[in-house]
């Protein structure tokens, strides 16, 4: 598979780093004008080739995939560059924010074959999830190619609605930072209780890490596990009593993921 990937930032690091021991690809052209933003494993790795610009690849063929990794604000600018240099790929791998297939269609061509996503940074370490969206110009071998990139850095869940996507998004992709923002919090806590800094991640990562492989490796229901760790008038009961007051938490879990919903709406219009 001859791919290349616009856009070396975190998102497009993340999913290098992933594809990086993948055998079945044997080469990624990377285009990125900052190479600050990427780490020498991945710039000495032999599979990648590192250029500065878009105009340095116009005579490199078709490729299969191009993977478009930049922000939504600049991607104007990119697919007309892109455009504009007769760039040619069987189809158009997005994995940006909000930005719609009509947004691809209208300046890459409307019989292009493009593929919205939304990956998630843990795909850096092949435990990723990416929600997936095709256009009707997608064929079999397009969708086949898509996939196999994306199954290898996670799961790959299809989404035939596009105006779910930002539902995805605000979930999945933005999610990451939400729990370790709860992590964060639990750090301080600790540390505030007489905890040392160095005990106190400890504790955090490895109860967030064996409560995610918990629930990874059980079909019981999220709130049976909690129920588990809850004995009557224990001491979870009563840290809980303080989480669940007023349905604060999930209210602002509720109000964080509907606005992180509402700014990929918005992303969409520009
Ligand atoms: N971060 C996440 O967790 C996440 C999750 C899902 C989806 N996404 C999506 O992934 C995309 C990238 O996000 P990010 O967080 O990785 O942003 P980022 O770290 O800013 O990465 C974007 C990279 O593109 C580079 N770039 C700018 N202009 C370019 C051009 N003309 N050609 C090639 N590369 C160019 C930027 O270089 P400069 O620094 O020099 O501008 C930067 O290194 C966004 O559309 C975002 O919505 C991100």
């Amino acid at each position: 598979m001859k791919i290349c990937l616009v856009g070396c930032g975190k998102m497009g690091s993340a999913l290098l780093e992933g594809w990086s021991i993948l055998k079945s690809i044997k080469e990624i052209i990377v285009i990125e004008p900052n190479y600050e933003n990427i780490t020498k494993t991945l710039i000495n790795n032999k599979k990648f080739n590192f250029y500065n610009s878009l105009s340095e690849i116009k005579n490199k063929g078709i490729f299969d995939v191009t993977i478009l990794a930049v922000k939504p604000q600049i991607m104007k600018e990119v697919v007309i560059q892109l455009a504009e240099l007769r760039i040619q790929s069987n189809s158009w791998l997005s994995i940006a924010a909000g930005l719609k297939v009509n947004f691809f269609e209208e300046y890459l061509g409307r019989n292009q074959s493009i593929i919205r996503t939304i990956p998630n940074t843990p795909s850096s370490i092949l435990k990723g999830v990416t929600a997936v969206h095709y256009n009707s110009n997608c064929n079999k071998n397009v969708i086949e190619n898509s996939i196999l990139l994306m199954d290898a850095v996670g799961e790959t869940i299809q989404v035939k609605n596009e105006e779910l996507m930002d539902s995805y998004t605000a979930v999945s992709g933005s999610g990451p930072a939400y729990i370790y923002f709860m992590i964060e919090a639990m750090i301080e806590a600790a540390i505030s209780i007489g905890i040392s800094k160095k005990d106190a991640r400890v504790l955090a990562e490895k109860t967030l890490i064996g409560s995610a492989y918990l629930l990874e490796h059980t079909n019981e229901e999220v709130h049976k596990l909690r129920k588990d760790v809850t004995s009557p008038k224990g001491t979870t009961e009563a840290g809980l009593k303080v989480l669940m007051e007023n349905n604060n938490f999930f209210n602002l879990v509720d109000r964080a993921i509907k606005e992180a919903q509402k700014r990929g709406k918005d992303l969409g219009k520009i």
